[in-house]
């Protein structure tokens, strides 16, 4: 059974159909990636299957159980992690407290009950701490764990909320344009960062990237989305010598 499957999925905002009949089976650990132009369709195909919106058809399986209808606190607890292409960080709470309570909505969400008893409660407290600060050691932002997030530069606020995507102990990581404002340097330090959360880690990623070149380097597969439609599929090389993906990109400012 493949750990994240993906039915038919179509969706319309009004009139726009923004997906259509969109399928896609991610096997444990794997690297995935989702390209195309600018308003091709692709954040929108993440807030789909983490439970943003509802898709007007089709089916999304995690783990063969369907999670249609599900709210994204919910997904995200059953272990769907994810960040956001626009970041969302909350502009009065410092680096530690973003990634502490990721981890504690997800156990208090766990447990329902866990609310009403207090020794367990501050034990929770004290493992979602603990947590918290191993994974800010591991993506590099432990010396600002007391800092509010918005007092850091860009590249930061990026690993924060990667560390805050990790804390619910994903077994799939969808990561939305991880690279978008970054300048080259910072670039390259995030394509690190990726490598090293799955090789510590293992988890399925699911990566959608404008950039060419770092989603090249980082999938097994790619899928191309044109206008909610995947028209090719395959390996990095494939994609790159084929002719609809390059017509697709012609015209775009293709940053490499
Ligand atoms: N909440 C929304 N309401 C209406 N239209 C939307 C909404 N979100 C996205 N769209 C439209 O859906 C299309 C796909 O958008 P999006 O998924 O953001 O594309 P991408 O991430 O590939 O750039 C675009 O035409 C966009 O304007
Ligand atoms: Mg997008």
């Amino acid at each position: 059974m493949p750990l994240l499957e993906v039915k038919h999925m179509t969706h319309y905002f009004g009139g726009l159909r923004a997906v259509h009949d969109f399928n896609l089976s991610i096997e444990k650990g794997e690297i995935r990636g989702l390209i195309g132009p600018n308003g091709a369709g692709k954040s929108t195909v993440f807030n789909l299957i983490t439970g943003i919106y509802r898709p007007t058809e089709g089916d999304v399986l995690f783990k063969g159980q369907s999670i249609v209808g599900k709210h994204p606190y919910q997904i995200a607890a059953m272990g769907l992690g994810r960040t956001f292409q626009n970041l969302r960080l909350w502009r009065h709470m410092t680096v530690l407290e973003h990634v502490k309570m990721a981890r504690y909505s997800k156990l208090t969400y766990g447990l329902f009950g866990a609310f009403f008893d207090t020794r367990k409660r501050r034990r929770e407290e004290a493992e979602a701490e603990a947590v918290a600060r191993e994974l800010l050691d591991l993506l590099g932002v432990h010396n600002v764990a007391h800092e509010l997030v918005t007092n850091l530069p860009y590249g930061m606020q990026r690993r924060v909320e990667m560390a805050r995507a990790l804390a619910v102990e994903p077994e799939i990581l969808f990561l939305d344009e991880p690279t978008a404002g970054m300048n080259p340097e910072e670039l390259v330090e995030m394509m690190e960062v990726i490598r090293q959360v799955h090789a510590e880690f293992g988890m399925a990623i699911f990566l959608i990237e404008h950039r060419m070149k770092f989603v090249m380097e980082l999938c097994e597969r790619i899928q191309t989305l044109v206008f909610g439609e995947v028209i090719a599929e395959g390996a990095p090389e494939e994609i790159q010598n084929n002719p609809k993906v390059i017509e697709a990109y012609l015209g775009e400012e293709v940053e490499t």
